[in-house]
């Protein structure tokens, strides 16, 4: 079989695993690590924010795949900071961890950290949150295994991932009135 038939019998046959259990948010953690390039840098040797976002969506996405048993597609990446610049030669490290689970969506927060050449403390550079909706094969949303949080840091971010959803349907509930009025 050629490269694409490959490709499109793995499209046309997706494994889903129907338990819907609870399950901590530790079983479905994400780690990638990439040394960064000169193609992954402007002039002045700092890392893109896309490449970092990049990376962020991957890892995140993995994480969620994880946690749905199946595909999960990006829904919103709203919030991402940047905190100090990555530069060539850094190893940058993407941690993505579950944060929420709701009916058919999930939160996966994200932390990169960059390890410095010479350096032995890596360096947080920065944070991000991503929605993710997990899809059936005709790209309508379907059940998330639900997390089940465990540690103390597991509740606080369970309880900051709900302060962040309510604001995001609150903000899309005041556009949408906004449009009807206008
Ligand atoms: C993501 C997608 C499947 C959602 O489809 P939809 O028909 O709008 O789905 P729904 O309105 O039923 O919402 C699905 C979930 O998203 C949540 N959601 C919708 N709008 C939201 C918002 N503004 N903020 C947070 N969550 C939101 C809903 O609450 C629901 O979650 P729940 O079941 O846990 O309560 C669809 O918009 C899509 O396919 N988008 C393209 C995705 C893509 O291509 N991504 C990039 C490549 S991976």
């Amino acid at each position: 079989m050629s490269v694409v038939g490959v490709t499109l019998a793995l499209v046309a046959y997706t494994v889903y695993d129907e338990d819907l259990s609870p399950q901590s948010p530790e079983q479905s953690q994400v780690t990638l690590a990439r040394v960064m390039e000169v193609m992954d840098a402007n002039n002045l040797g700092n890392v893109h924010g896309g490449v970092i976002m990049r990376a962020v969506d991957t890892t995140a996405g993995t994480c969620a795949t994880r946690q749905c048993g199946g595909p999960a597609v990006t829904a919103f990446m709203d919030e991402m900071a940047f905190l100090e610049p990555v530069r060539i030669g850094d190893i940058l490290t993407t941690m993505a961890s579950v944060n929420w689970t709701g009916r058919t969506s999930l939160e996966v927060g994200v932390r990169v950290e960059a390890q410095r050449y010479g350096e032995v403390q890596p360096t947080h550079v920065g944070s991000a949150y991503l929605v993710f909706v997990a899809i059936a094969d005709d790209g309508t949303p379907r059940r998330v295994r639900p997390i089940a949080p465990e540690t103390d840091v597991d509740m606080r971010r369970f309880r900051e991932a709900e302060i962040r959803r309510e604001s995001r349907l609150a903000r899309r509930t005041a556009i949408r009135k906004f449009r009807a009025i206008r």
